[in-house]
C-alpha cells in the first residue's frame, strides 16, 4: 500500500542519509510549501547503508541550507525493501545508490518509480551523480546546495505536470 494512499509520495535516497538525502527531502519539501501543495504531497529521505542511523542531518549540509532559509530536520534511517512497495517515487543522490535500490527492488513489488536527482537538473553537463560531499570541503556542499535546489525545482515542475498538481 502506499505511504500515504491520498497523497503522492518521494523518498530521496544517498548512502548515508545525513547530507544530499536530507536536503533534498528539506528543499524539495520547501518548494512544495512555497507552491501551497503541503497537503498533496508524502516526502521522506533514508541512506542505502546504516552507517548514521538515527544520527541527524550533517551540521554542514544544515549551515548552508539554513543560509538559504530552509531548516533540515529528522534522523537517519536505512531504506528497506518495502520502501519500494509504499513510496510512488524514489529519487537517487548517484548511480552507486541507484544500483543499491535496484538490488533491493527484487525482494519488492517494485511499485516505485525510480530516478537519479539530476536527471531533473536543467545544468548538468552530462553527469548524473549529485557527489558525495562528506570528506570534502565547504565548497562542495554549496555546489550540492545548487544542484539540489536546481533539481528539486524541475522534479516538482515534471510531478506537478504528470499528476495535473
Ligand atoms: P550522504 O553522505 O550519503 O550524502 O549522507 C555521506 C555521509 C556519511 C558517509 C558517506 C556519505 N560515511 O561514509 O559515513
Amino acid at each position: 500500500m502506499s505511504a500515504r494512499p491520498d497523497k503522492l509520495s518521494v523518498l530521496f535516497v544517498c548512502l548515508g542519509n545525513i547530507c544530499r538525502s536530507p536536503l533534498a527531502e528539506g528543499v524539495f519539501r520547501h518548494f512544495v510549501r512555497e507552491s501551497g501543495l503541503e497537503q498533496r504531497f508524502h516526502i521522506d529521505s533514508a541512506g542505502t547503508s546504516s552507517y548514521h542511523t538515527g544520527d541527524p542531518p550533517d551540521q554542514r549540509t544544515c549551515a548552508v541550507a539554513r543560509a538559504r532559509g530552509i531548516e533540515l530536520r529528522g534522523a537517519s534511517r536505512q531504506i528497506g525493501p518495502d520502501d519500494l512497495d509504499r513510496f510512488d517515487y524514489v529519487i537517487t543522490m548517484d548511480e552507486e545508490n541507484r544500483s543499491a535500490v535496484q538490488r533491493l527492488a527484487r525482494k519488492s513489488t517494485g511499485r516505485a518509480t525510480l530516478h537519479r536527482l539530476r536527471e531533473f537538473d536543467p545544468a548538468t553537463n552530462g553527469d548524473l551523480d549529485v557527489p558525495d560531499p562528506y570528506y570534502g570541503g565547504a565548497r562542495g556542499f554549496e555546489q550540492v546546495q545548487d544542484m539540489v535546489e536546481r533539481s528539486c525545482r524541475a522534479l516538482l515542475e515534471h510531478l506537478r505536470a504528470q499528476h495535473d498538481l
